[in-house]
């Protein structure tokens, strides 16, 4: 019997990945995927807890299937993800229609949970979890994601992640490599290493290894990884970077703040200097790197000059993106605890000054690409205009450009013309 599987994904790319290990277990099980949740015989919400937004939006789209269940009794309502593993058995308080809850660490519990063949609540610390190679319904041919470690050891005191993905966990470089090979047996071009401080990757070998030995795969013509902490960034990641040639010349590196001060208050385990001392290393042996960050605002007693640190460094390092956020306190970290907490108009005026001199920054820095030659890996069509394709260049910057007769996956060189806040514009040259 054909059975089908909606499901909805919050949060990060971890996250996103996560759905399709979920999606692709179910498909061993005869299941397949649906895009309308009220045709579904299972309903799963993948969950995020990082900031209290992502949990309330999904606790209002969570009510609204309550009345699919009262028209169809027999679907079956999941909760998975960072809320699921945080929260366990609590949702059912909240949410009795709600029939099975599993963390990250327990997709390989699906086959039991949907059969009822096991208790409801699977949040069980897993340490197989490196070991256990779960098959992954993945959504893009041409760029994929692998999870090289789960879990976190920083405890950066703002953060959840620690309490809902665990211990930090290495795969085995083994695992690693034969996934990779297998991606690129399939045609697969770009793989994305994820990990929440993918730096600190270490099995039999470590993080540079780990890309010396991926670089030789052939087929493979793009590696990226996400997400890197500044404490462990080390001399020999920054050789690697420059010296393999399909590892990609961008970093993404959350700075959080530009105050030693409130760096310190979030245990970051560095100071502002630190910081940009890495990055003058990054910028001098990986050239034309590009290099974004994630910014908290309104941290718990950042004063005005904590803040106006930030936005001198900003000035000051000329980032090409950052994602930031207004400080959202999570029940159990330590920071929820902290004194000084800030009104929201504070958190509000001081995250809209950091997003307007950051927009001003990147929109010059993709202006001054004009003119020059950039190798972008196409994606597909433009989402936005049906006239173009979409690709990236090595440095994770999207380029439109005209649509010309080239298969999906293809490398082409283009000229870039225009560049813009969120995207660049360019034509294919003759190489
Ligand atoms: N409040 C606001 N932002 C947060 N982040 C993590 N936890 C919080 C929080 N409690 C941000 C950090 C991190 C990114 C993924 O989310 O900037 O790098
Ligand atoms: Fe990802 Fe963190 Fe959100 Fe979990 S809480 S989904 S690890 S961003």
């Amino acid at each position: 019997m054909v059975r089908t599987v909606y499901i909805r994904t919050f949060g990060c790319q971890m996250n996103v990945h996560d759905s399709e290990k979920i999606l692709g277990v179910l498909q061993k099980e005869g299941y397949s995927e649906t895009e309308d949740p009220r045709k579904a015989d299972l309903i799963i919400f993948n969950t995020c807890s990082i900031r209290q937004r992502a949990e309330h939006k999904f606790y209002s789209e969570l009510g609204r299937v309550k009345s699919y269940k009262k028209r169809r009794s027999k679907i079956q309502i999941a909760i998975a993800g960072c809320i699921a593993q945080h929260e366990g058995e609590n949702i059912f308080k909240k949410a009795p229609y709600v029939d099975f809850i599993f963390g990250p660490q327990n997709i390989h519990m699906l086959k039991d949970l949907t059969s009822g063949r096991t208790a409801p609540v699977a949040i069980k610390d897993n340490p197989e979890i490196v070991i256990t190679d779960l098959p992954a319904k993945r959504a893009d041919g041409v760029k994929a994601w692998v999870t090289i470690m789960y879990g976190c050891n920083n405890f950066c005191s703002y953060c959840i992640v620690p309490y809902t993905r665990g211990r930090e966990r290495s795969r085995p470089s083994e695992n690693i490599y034969s996934e990779v090979a297998e991606l690129a047996d399939k045609g697969y071009k770009e793989i994305t290493l994820l990990g929440q401080n993918v730096n600190s990757y270490r099995s039999d070998i470590d993080f540079p290894g780990l890309l010396r030995r991926l670089d030789r795969v052939g087929g493979i013509e793009r590696i990226r990884f996400v997400t890197s902490h500044p404490g462990d960034l080390s001399g020999e990641l920054i050789k690697a970077m420059s010296g393999l040639s399909k590892v990609c010349e961008h970093i993404h590196l959350p700075m959080q703040s530009g105050s030693s001060n409130i760096l310190r208050l979030m245990n970051r385990g560095y100071t502002y200097d630190d910081y940009i001392r890495k990055v003058s290393s990054l910028r001098e042996k990986v050239p034309g790197i590009s290099i974004t960050s994630d910014i908290i605002a309104g941290f718990p007693g950042e004063t005005e000059d904590d803040h106006l640190l930030t936005i001198e460094a900003l000035k000051e390092i000329e980032f090409d993106g950052i994602f930031a956020f207004k400080f959202s306190p999570r029940p159990g970290t330590r920071a929820a605890e902290m004194r000084g907490h800030l009104p929201e108009e504070v958190k509000s005026e001081r995250l809209s000054q950091i997003l307007e001199v950051q927009e001003e920054i990147t929109e010059i820095k993709n202006r001054s690409l004009e003119g020059t030659i950039q190798e972008i890996l196409i994606e597909g069509g433009s989402e936005t205009d049906m006239e173009k394709l979409t690709g990236r260049t090595r440095t994770n910057k999207i380029v439109n450009i005209p649509k010309i007769d080239v298969e999906k996956g293809s490398i082409i060189s283009v000229e870039i013309t225009k560049g813009r806040k969120h995207s660049l514009e360019g034509r294919p040259i003759k190489k």
